[in-house]
């Protein structure tokens, strides 16, 4: 039987939940992005303890949305019918609540069914309750890690790396720590390391990454201290690791060919201010963040909105002495921070970014100095976009040759290194050093 008791979103939870459903309901029924649907919902939520919840939500159900389907197809007498996304998309909420987010059982219980409500489903308030008090009995059926990735990218995957696929599927299930890059424009790490003491933050240094530190736990970047005054700013290992690679010489004229939203731009400039740098992104919008990010830590780059690889639009034919390539890329080297790019990409979507890359490639190489660096680095782990992108330029470019990076980063993979996801509590990154014949 239905109760009749007035559906609210000032419960406590109510719009956290139902928040979360919204973007839920929006990735996996309407194949819209979690990065385009996150930001706004989130903004609907004023208590950031509540933003940090609905997004943890979002997260735990986008990383193994098979299991939960299967759990409702099994629990379930009818599926529910497919206007109803919104309510399916509370139900696997409330389930992902409970496991992996390990909720109190009543806390998550209540408040998916007084959602439930509050979305105008008061009828399904029962079915709710009765699905979610089942999973506190018996536990939500474990899922398996590779169900989340369609059959053409496990192909990739399991040609790639035989060894360590299964590694692979199981670290792109699992929440990745949050790793920070302290400002060295404002202190040395240590110093900040004593402020997070301070602060009650647990942390670990790593020893190859002089800039990083490794949280024991996420937490709200407002409570980070110093992070509105740019001493501090959210990075992952893999992607501090570039810098390493890069290494320009004081005063260098340096690219960052595909900067948005501006985490290597940025460390580059912290490490050493002298950089001339030139930030391209062929995205306007994604631009600007590179703007805001520069302006929070208080560096200066020239911005250019525009295709990189058309370098007639943007170069003035003065020749930059290091060339960084954070390509566009599949990003299975991240899924476990962005778990929907495998719910929506098609085989043809890698033919394009593998064209996209060589197209990259090929155009820059122009734009650097004889003697000069240049980087390749992708957040993949398909050696498509990687070691064999790479070679394949090597064979056209008789002027290029790669240079040993040593095991800092990663494996040895072709002619460069290979971080696979998890590896050190790392992203999945691929890195790769050329240098033009001077
Ligand atoms: C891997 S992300 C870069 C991340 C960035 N380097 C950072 O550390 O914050 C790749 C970027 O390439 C941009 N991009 C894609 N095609 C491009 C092109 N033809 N020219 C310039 N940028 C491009 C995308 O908009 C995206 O922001």
């Amino acid at each position: 039987m239905t109760e009749r008791r007035p559906a609210s979103t000032a419960a406590p939870g109510v719009a956290t939940r139902i928040a979360a459903a919204r973007v839920l309901d929006a990735v996996l029924h309407r194949h819209r992005s979690l990065r385009a649907e996150l930001g706004p919902a989130l903004s609907t939520l004023p208590d950031p303890r509540d933003r940090a919840l609905a997004e943890a939500i979002c997260l735990a159900v986008l990383r193994a949305p098979q299991r939960y389907a299967a759990t409702l197809d099994a629990w379930m007498a009818k599926p529910l019918p497919q206007r109803d996304g919104l309510a399916r998309a509370l139900l696997i909420a409330g389930l992902a609540q409970l496991d992996p987010l390990g909720l109190p059982a009543h806390a998550a219980v209540a408040a998916t069914v007084e959602s439930m409500r509050a979305i105008g489903q008061a009828h399904r308030a029962g079915l709710t309750n009765a699905l979610l008090r089942r999973a506190v009995r018996e536990g939500v059926p474990a899922g398996d890690p590779r169900a989340h990735w369609p059959g053409w990218l496990r192909s990739h995957i399991e040609a790639d790396w035989p060894i360590d696929a299964d590694m692979i599927y199981a670290a792109s299930a699992a929440p990745p720590p949050m790793w920070l890059r302290a400002n060295r424009r404002r202190g040395t790490r240590d110093a900040y390391a004593t402020r997070l003491t301070e602060a009650g933050v647990e942390f670990t240094l790593d020893d190859d990454l002089p800039d990083a530190l490794r949280l024991a736990q996420a937490v709200p970047v407002a409570t980070l201290p110093g992070f509105a005054e740019g001493d501090v700013s959210v990075q992952d290992a893999s992607a501090q690791a570039v810098a390493d690679v890069l290494m320009p010489r004081p005063r260098a004229r340096v690219l960052d060919a595909c900067a948005a939203p501006g985490g290597k731009t940025a460390h580059l400039l912290e490490r050493d201010p002298t950089l001339s740098m030139t930030a391209i992104d062929v995205e306007p919008a994604r631009l600007q963040q590179v703007d805001g990010t520069l302006q929070r830590l208080g560096l200066q780059a020239r911005l250019v909105a525009g295709d990189a690889a058309d370098i007639d639009t943007w170069w003035d034919g003065t020749p930059f002495d290091a060339v960084l390539l954070d390509a566009p890329c599949s990003a299975t080297g991240i899924v476990r921070r962005q778990p929907d790019v495998v719910l929506h990409r098609r085989e043809s979507d890698l033919a394009a970014l593998l064209a996209l890359q060589a197209r990259l490639l090929d155009a820059l190489w122009a734009t650097l100095v004889p003697g000069g660096t240049f980087v390749y680095a992708t957040c993949s782990i398909l050696q498509d976009e990687n070691a064999r992108q790479v070679e394949a330029f090597l064979g056209r470019r008789p002027d290029a040759r790669a240079e040993p990076l040593d095991a800092r980063f990663g494996r040895e993979s072709g002619v460069g290194r290979q971080v696979l996801p998890g590896e050190r509590g790392r992203d999945g990154f691929f890195y790769a050093r050329l240098r033009k014949a001077g």
